[in-house]
Formats: C-alpha cells, structure tokens, sequence
C-alpha cells in the first residue's frame, strides 16, 4: 500500500517568520503522516525555520534542490549532506523552473538522486512535457526518457522508494490542470516504465505524484485515480487553508 503524499513547493516565495506562521497555522489540522504524508518544500534561506517549527509535528520538509557534490568550490549551491543533517527528509529535483532557468540536464538529475540517496534523503524527481511536445503526439516518449536518464544506476530499493512527480509544463501556475485522465494515463506509463527496468514490486512500492494547477477543487477527483499518489503543488500550498484542504482531501 502506498501512502498518498501532499507535498507543497512553495518555489520563491515566503520568509522564515512567514514559514514559522504557516507551519503553526498547519500544524494542529494535519492527517497523521501513516494515513496522509504532508511536505513542505520551501527556499534554501527558509529551511531553517521550517526545519524547526516543523519538528514534532506531521509536517516533513524539503529543500527545493540541491548540488550533486557534498561539499567544495561551487559558490552559490547548496550541500545535499547538510540539508541531510539538518534532517530534512526529501528534495526536489529536475523541476521543470530548474531545467528551463537553471539549465539543470537530465545528467545532472540522474547526480542529483544519486548523492541524495547517497545521504539518506529522498529525491522528488520531476518530469513533464511542454504543449508543443503534447501536440505533437510524443508525451509519454518524452516522459520516459526523461525517467530513464533519472534514475539511471539507481538500485531496486532506491527505485522503492523514489517519488516521481509528472507536471506537465503546461498546467504550471496556469490554471489548466491536465484531466485527471490525462494525468493518469502519464503516471500509469511512468510506472509501466519502472516496471519494465526493474519489477513489478518496484514499481508498485514507488510513489508518482501529479502537479500542475493541482487545488482543493480538483484533489479528490486526481487522488481517485488508480496510479496518482499524491500531488505537488505550487500556488496553492501557500496559504494555510488551501494547503490543510488538499492535505485533508479524504475528510
Ligand atoms: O511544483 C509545483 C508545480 O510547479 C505546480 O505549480 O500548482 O502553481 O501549478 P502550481
């Protein structure tokens, strides 16, 4: 049985006394995390303060990326081992923000997990396709390559527990969620794809998420679909009430 998983990205946005308001507005009216896990992912300057305010409650948090060396000359990144010292559990990578405005490569994707496994965290892997590519027919081609160069010379048990969040560029912050059908037909392929590199077990055990315009008017509907797990969510993990709605989803 996989847990559903409501993980919020807050991308640019909030500072740490806005994170610590946010997290004691949350804290008393989350699910408990064995029926529902909640995440954060918040700005590096903000990890601190959630990292803090969140500790004892449901509320896990996550760094929004991360570099694929632990430490030394690469001014401006920031260090997978410390955020695992900091316990934080998971990290974003391979947003669709990151690839186009950072030029993150699935190359550096595939690093990125790598070191992140490598020190106890989990990996959000993102993937998606842009309107030209839905247009031109080629979706699931793209998604699957871009899962594949992902998790390239991951092991079975990372494989596990990875989470794959599919976001289809288009539906980000536009309003335009992709159906819950479109978005399943995505997760069922991304699953079909792990399946056939590792097994079944694997890819029954690994959690796809779906992000994109996700809001407490669609959440129901998307959770209903055999092969979506959970969402990431953007503008609508930001404010207190939205966020304990999505979280709630089942209530
Ligand atoms: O990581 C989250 C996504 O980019 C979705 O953002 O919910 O604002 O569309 P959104």
């Amino acid at each position: 049985m996989r847990i559903p998983l409501i993980a919020g990205n807050w991308k640019m946005n909030k500072n740490p006394e806005q994170t610590r308001e946010f997290v004691s507005a949350v804290k008393s009216k989350l699910p408990q995390s064995g029926k529902v896990e909640t995440v954060i992912g918040a700005p590096a300057v903000d990890l601190e303060a959630l990292v803090e305010s969140s500790a004892d409650t449901q509320l896990k948090p996550a760094a929004e990326n991360c570099y694929f060396e632990d430490a030394g000359a690469f001014t401006g990144e920031n260090s997978p081992k410390v955020l695992s010292e900091m316990h934080i559990p998971y990290v974003i990578i391979g947003h669709s923000e990151r690839r186009e405005y950072f030029h993150e490569t699935d190359e550096d994707v595939n690093k990125k997990a790598h070191q992140i496994f490598k020190n106890r965290m989990t990996p959000i892997l993102c993937v998606g396709e842009s309107l030209e590519i839905r247009e031109k027919g080629e979706t699931n081609k793209w998604v699957e390559d871009q899962v594949k160069a992902g998790i390239k010379g991951l092991t079975e048990d990372q494989v596990s527990r990875l989470v794959i969040a599919y976001e289809p560029i288009w539906a980000i912050g536009t309003g335009k969620t992709a159906t819950s059908e479109q978005a399943e037909e995505v997760c069922a392929h991304i699953r079909k794809v792990v399946e056939k590199l590792y097994s079944e077990g694997v890819a029954e055990k690994m959690r796809v998420l779906y992000g994109g315009s996700v809001k407490p008017e669609n959440i129901k509907e998307l959770m209903g679909k055999k092969n979506i797990d959970g969402g990431l969510v953007g503008g609508a993990s930001l404010e207190p009430e939205s966020f304990l709605q999505l979280a709630n989803y089942n209530d």
